[in-house]
């Protein structure tokens, strides 16, 4: 099994592990007396492999609970749920609760189990592979609160994650690729020759599904995954192999970490004006989106023509499109200003913009949000 560590110092303070099923989550759970499981209900009835997980819980006879995951109940209620639950089933300091799902599940459950007796320890299986690549690792838990992303939370690492590729064959292509807005976003900020790679395997994957009709599209794409169970676990391992290199670096976002909200200013703006109108635009797609903006953004800053099509821009948006993505976003710059000003991490007036030098090359740059409307225009 592969381990990829997060370190504070000298320290590991998080694990990693990679494996192809989730046969080893058995030994992984094997040094915790009091486990508690908190899966997402659509990976219970969906997905082959948490059958076989409940059948590592039962043997274990950890208590269960399932829980509804989305963007809209990513809220403290459904925290506050949680922790009842863990009182009532008896969850003392020395439990590990353990989370089976998606980023929302991951990130709400990180966050019960942080509060929760002033902290207990905390375990991921994450689902998708957005949750595979970044929402998993590096500790960063919370919930949306008055309509802004993430508003409440702490940085907290769990105990480890449990990352492999089998319980991705159940994960529609439009989630799937989601995650490879995250997994780019990895790639620019530190390459490695990766970027490349991985437009190569996942353009691959996408170009059977794109031209076959809806009723087959799904078999496809679950045997497609199933196919490339070498390649994604390799490039999920290099993408968690950077990530946790920059939060061993900077666990609480003080500098390096920054560059791992590439595309996140835009993006959060993106969500939270899709939410208000009801939009349905998930957190990966307006990465996607976020990451041409922040391209457009970047090549007017350090190319400054403002009349041709952008280099960065072009390129990376039709990397994008290649892998099955729809990078357009719907919304002038000017209407996201508002929501970009708010953003958690401005300072001063001004917001934390990371731009593209290069595939492998990313800078942070402090602007004031009217500089950037002014500038993408
Ligand atoms: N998702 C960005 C980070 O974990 O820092």
């Amino acid at each position: 099994m592969e381990q990829i560590n997060i370190y504070s110092g000298e320290r590991i303070i998080s694990r990693i592990f990679v494996q192809e099923d989730v046969a080893e989550l058995e030994k992984c759970l094997d040094r915790y007396p009091h486990v508690f499981a908190v899966m997402d209900s659509n990976v219970a009835m969906n997905c082959p492999a948490a059958m076989k997980m409940a059948g590592i819980m039962n043997r274990k006879g950890v208590p269960g609970k399932l829980v509804d995951a989305s963007e809209e109940t990513k809220t403290m209620d459904t925290v506050m749920d949680i922790c009842a639950w863990l009182l009532d089933n008896g969850a003392d300091r020395d439990a590990l609760v353990l989370a089976v799902g998606g980023g929302v599940t991951c990130d709400m459950v990180g966050f019960a189990a942080s509060i929760y007796k002033r902290g207990v320890r905390f375990a991921y299986v994450p689902t998708t592979l957005l949750a595979q690549v970044d929402a998993a690792v590096g500790g960063k838990t919370g919930v949306n609160f008055d309509r802004y992303k993430n508003m409440l939370g702490i940085i907290r690492q769990q105990e480890f994650t449990y990352i492999c590729p089998q319980v991705l064959v159940s994960l529609p292509h439009r989630e799937f690729t989601a995650g490879v807005a995250e997994m780019l976003k990895t790639f620019i900020i530190e390459d490695n020759g990766n970027y490349q790679k991985a437009i190569d395997v996942l353009s691959e994957m996408s170009q059977g599904y794109s031209i076959l009709p809806q009723e087959s599209a799904a078999d496809y794409w679950s045997d497609c995954v199933a196919a490339y169970t070498d390649e994604l676990m390799y490039l999920v391992s290099e993408a968690v192999r950077v990530k946790a290199g920059i939060v061993s670096r900077d666990q609480f976002e003080k500098g390096e970490r920054r560059k791992l909200n590439l595309g996140h200013t835009f993006a959060h703006a993106i969500e939270t004006l899709a939410q208000r109108e009801d939009r349905d635009i998930s957190h990966g797609e307006a990465v996607a989106m976020g990451l041409v903006m922040a391209a457009r953004l970047s090549d007017r800053v350090f190319r400054g023509d403002m009349e041709t099509p952008t280099e960065t821009e072009g390129s990376l948006a039709i990397d994008l499109c290649d892998c099955g993505l729809f990078p357009q976003c719907p919304y002038p710059v000017e209407e996201m200003a508002e929501i970009m000003s708010k953003d958690k991490k401005a300072e001063g007036g001004k917001v934390h913009f990371i731009l593209i030098r290069e595939i492998g090359e990313v800078v942070s740059y402090a602007l004031a949000v009217d500089e950037v409307c002014r500038l993408m225009k």
